[in-house]
């Protein structure tokens, strides 16, 4: 596995890659890596013929009074976990690179950015866009893979490459949870045992609202409210939003009738914590047309 530091370096190693007529790989990362990054990386090892990941804590996705300073950062740990995975690039750039002085254009990240993240965090989806830009165009990715359990920056990064005609493919994978059930997050190093235990929250309103759904609820309202319900009876847990979405707008919608997807956030002592999952109605079943028709 090879580490780089500059732009002008990753350029060069993957340069290499593609004279070989590797098919290209990123993985983009802030590092402190779990499970849920690594899923990434195997999904990339298993499509790509050359993967590279990079780990670099962006500030300009950090609003003032954010964690950018305590944010997570194990270097020599993270490079142990990805050398294991046989990932073949690590690029770890410095804000020095990433930033030199007099930078000065970003990426307007559109009218997806506008709402549930960004509404509480501006200028958040901004940084990120403009970081996985520049990613992308250093490291010429044909596929690149990100997670669903930040679902809007998912789906904010398809639309750049869409909008853009950036020549690559963005991946969604599966959210990777622990044996509770709490999505991996690095920002779970925060939670003190108490707020940790409390993080469940997430993912039993997630539950909650997925099993109303099996039961036949279509009022989008009415499964908003069961999350928020749910959430409420976790002491520490302060609720930011719970909603349902159309998929692809990340609009609210008033009824579940085909795929949507339910978002949550919270904040948990001093920790934000986000979590989603799918939301649809099991099909029906030819059976019960008959059934309904007969009655
Ligand atoms: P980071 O939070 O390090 O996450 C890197 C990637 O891992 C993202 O695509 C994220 O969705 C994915 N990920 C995190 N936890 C996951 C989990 N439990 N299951 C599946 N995937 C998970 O997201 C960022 O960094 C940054 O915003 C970045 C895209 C690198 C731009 O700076």
């Amino acid at each position: 596995m090879e580490r780089v530091v500059s732009p002008a370096e990753a350029r060069q190693a993957i340069a290499e890659a593609r004279r070989e007529a590797k098919t290209i790989g990123l993985v983009p990362t802030m590092g402190a890596l779990h499970e849920g990054h690594l899923a990434l990386v195997r999904a990339s090892c298993r499509r790509a013929g050359y993967t590279a990941v990079s780990i670099f804590v962006n500030p300009t996705q950090f609003g003032e009074g954010e964690d950018f300073d305590a944010y997570p950062r194990d270097m020599a740990r993270d490079l142990e976990l990805l050398a294991a995975e046989g990932v073949d690039l690590v690029f770890t750039p410095g804000v020095e690179h990433m930033y030199p002085a007099g930078s000065s254009i970003a990426v307007d990240p559109g009218d997806l950015a506008e709402r549930w993240e960004g509404a509480i965090r501006p200028a958040h989806f901004r940084g990120v866009a403009t970081v996985v830009a520049k990613l992308f165009n250093i490291t010429t990715p044909d596929l690149a893979f990100f997670g669903e359990k930040d679902y809007q920056q998912l789906k904010i990064v398809q639309r750049m490459a869409a909008d853009l005609d950036m020549a690559v493919t963005v991946v969604g994978c599966p959210i990777v949870r622990d044996q509770d059930g709490v999505a991996l997050s690095s920002r779970n190093a925060y939670l003190t045992g108490e707020e940790a235990a409390q993080a469940i929250a997430l993912c039993e309103a997630l539950e909650a609202a997925a099993e109303a759904v099996a039961w036949g609820e279509r009022d989008a309202a009415a499964v908003e409210q069961t999350m928020a319900e749910e959430v409420s009876a976790f002491r520490l847990v302060e609720l930011d939003y719970a909603v349902v979405v159309d998929p692809r707008t990340l609009e609210q919608v008033t009824r579940i009738e085909g795929p949507t997807r339910a978002l949550i956030a919270v904040t948990l002592g001093d920790t934000r914590l986000i979590d989603n999952a799918a939301l649809e109605p099991p099909p029906v079943r030819v059976e019960d047309e008959k059934d309904a028709q007969e009655e």
